[in-house]
């Protein structure tokens, strides 16, 4: 099993939970865990008041550019960095609140970042909806179809 490649980043509404979900997933094991990672962080490296769209830019070129399949983005609420996500071509960011959103939004949406919400998710919350955007797989067929018109 190969690890995935990861980005992730935050502004400082999201500082707390990546620091905890980058702990997380530096902590699978890869011959016991159903998934790994390579995760590179993007920052912001601290509480300072930052803008959330210069930390989706980092972490959505690279993964355009190939340098990381996925991405992970936290900001207070998801939804401001979310939306700067979508903005950047190849890019499909779900902001996800529960472990059922973030395996749809695999299986459906085939999102390639995982947006969340720090001020929203407990760690522990965070940790399953991770698991669960990492094991969903995107299911084509139909789906495929509407991506294409997007
Ligand atoms: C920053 O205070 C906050 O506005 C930001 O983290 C995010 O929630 C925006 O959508």
């Amino acid at each position: 099993m190969s690890a995935f490649k990861i980005a992730i980043g935050c502004d400082h509404g999201g500082y707390e939970l990546k620091q905890a979900i980058v702990l997380y997933l530096r902590s699978k094991d890869p011959f016991t865990d159903k998934y790994s990672v390579v995760i590179k962080d993007f920052g912001c490296y601290d509480t300072a008041s930052v803008d959330y769209p210069d930390y989706a830019k980092a972490v959505c070129e690279t993964i355009t550019e190939g340098g990381n399949e996925f991405g992970i983005l936290i900001c207070g609420t998801g939804i401001g960095i979310s939306i700067a996500a979508n903005r950047h071509i190849h890019i499909r960011a779900g902001l996800c609140y529960t472990p059922e959103t973030a395996a749809l939004t695999r299986q459906h949406n085939n999102a390639n970042v995982l947006c969340l919400g720090g001020r929203q998710t407990t760690a522990e919350q965070a940790y399953a909806i991770v698991d669960a955007f990492f094991t969903a797989q995107f299911e084509g067929g139909r789906h495929q179809k509407r991506l294409d018109k997007l």
